[in-house]
């Protein structure tokens, strides 16, 4: 473990709460600080390389200091930061965006995921006339209030799935409902199906782990909200760009009313995006009375790293997305093989270049499910793959992320650094 992270956490503590910018980032007994990055590996304060999938949280598809990205921002940098007036970048950005994702006929960029789905609700509210949204149980879609309710991610993690600090008259509109469970959403709008405004959803659920849309699920959603009028919205800010070019929308073939995007999206800057149908999108501000704003939004430097990583997936899609699955099913495949040499009941899921492991015995379906699977032994998994050189998201309650940066040298690495951390898990394995 690196002194010189500990040194910086103990200095951290004292003036950034928890030491850290994101709640996410705190693990115990203290987090590796960082000095730089490239391709698919991190470097501490210490010097000590680690293979990373973690990936700015999925942000970035290309691995890190993408030379491509890097070289469009260097060349933006010096005709300036910002604005406050528009530029073409934005427009054929967002041109761009409309090619590679069906439902975005119109947008507005954000800086953030969580402005990206505040902005969508207020805007679905607004269209509809409606106030109600259900959420499912341990979708993340950010921190701000009406949707921080049953919330996966650090909020599952820290035991704080409903913040305080949030009134209960702000999320009284919230209805919360297990994920894959048709019989609760068809039960929810037989009742009050006029008042609901927007179902929002993570169409493959990678923020309690990694669980994925039963069979027609989608579809579903899809079908119930036509029929009583409420706006879908798919929060793709982890799948977008990911799961496909289009995303889940592309990769199921289900096309929302809205949809979120970010991470990947910026490119390595901070940027998302929201947006859906015209008569939608035409409600906001200044045509329409949906208010929604920001200094930084479509800033030029995130626009064009943006512009940049876009471009570069829709010339090389073809072999970028299909490599991708293939080396996260490489590694699930090592996971599930090497959990049943070291005796373990484990679930392993990937789709597309995400992949996570759980320590039970029963198939995760939903956010109970992941919340009962054996979080200890997660834990002495996470830290031995420390200790070999192997960075995942610190939580059971995150999803890992395999980006083109990841060599074929990286996966034989890590797949041998799982063996071990396997072994680790299973001495803390307790028959329950
Ligand atoms: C599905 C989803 N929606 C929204 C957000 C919020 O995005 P941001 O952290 O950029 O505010 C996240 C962040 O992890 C996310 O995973």
């Amino acid at each position: 473990m690196s002194s010189k992270s500990k040194v910086l956490f103990e200095r951290a503590k004292k003036i950034l709460p928890g030491g850290v910018n994101s709640p996410v980032r705190a693990y115990a007994p203290y987090p590796f600080f960082v000095e730089s990055a490239q391709g698919s590996k991190m470097t501490d304060a210490d010097g000590k390389a680690y293979v990373d999938y973690c990936m700015a949280y999925g942000a970035l598809l290309l691995g890190h200091a993408n030379a491509e990205i890097l070289d469009a921002v260097k060349n933006q940098l010096s005709k300036g930061t910002l604005y406050g007036a528009p530029t073409e970048r934005e427009v054929e950005f967002a041109e761009l965006i409309k090619k590679s994702s069906p439902c975005m006929e119109m947008m507005r960029l954000v800086n953030s995921g969580t402005e990206a789905t505040m902005h969508a609700i207020r805007t679905a509210r607004g269209y509809t006339g409606r106030k109600k949204i259900i959420k499912f149980e341990g979708c993340f879609h950010g921190s701000h209030d009406s949707v921080l309710v049953k919330a996966g991610s650090g909020a599952t993690t820290f035991a704080a799935p409903n913040s305080l600090g949030i009134p209960e008259e702000t999320t009284q509109n919230t209805i919360v409902l297990p994920y894959n469970d048709v019989e609760a959403l068809e039960a929810t709008f037989k009742r009050e199906g006029s008042e609901i405004a927007a179902v929002i959803v993570e169409p493959v659920l990678a923020n309690v782990g990694l669980i994925l849309p039963k069979k027609d699920y989608l579809n579903y959603l899809r079908k119930i909200t036509s029929e009583y009028g409420a706006v879908l919205i798919f929060d793709e800010i982890i799948t977008g760009f990911r799961l496909a070019l289009g995303g889940a929308q592309e990769y199921f073939n289900v096309k929302p009313d809205m949809a979120t995007l970010g991470k990947v999206l910026g490119g390595g800057f901070p940027l998302a995006a929201f947006g859906g149908k015209k008569e939608i999108m035409m409600n906001i501000s200044p045509v329409g009375k949906v208010y929604q704003a920001g200094t930084f939004s479509g800033n030029p430097v995130s626009a064009t790293a943006g512009f940049t990583i876009l471009s570069i997936l829709n010339q090389r899609k073809n072999q970028i997305y299909p490599k991708l699955e293939k080396n996260a099913a490489e590694l699930s495949k090592a996971l599930t093989d090497l959990s049943a040499a070291h005796n373990l009941h484990t679930q392993v899921y990937s789709i597309a270049s995400l992949y996570q492991i759980f320590f039970t015995n029963k198939p995760i379906t939903d956010y109970g499910c992941a919340k009962h699977s054996d979080l200890q032994m997660f834990t002495a998994y996470f830290q031995e793959l420390l200790k070999q050189g192997v960075f995942i998201p610190p939580s059971q309650f995150e999803t890992c992320f395999v980006s083109t940066a990841h060599s074929d040298e990286d996966l034989e690495f890590t797949i041998n650094a799982f063996d071990k951390a396997l072994a680790a898990a299973s001495k803390e394995h307790k028959p329950r």
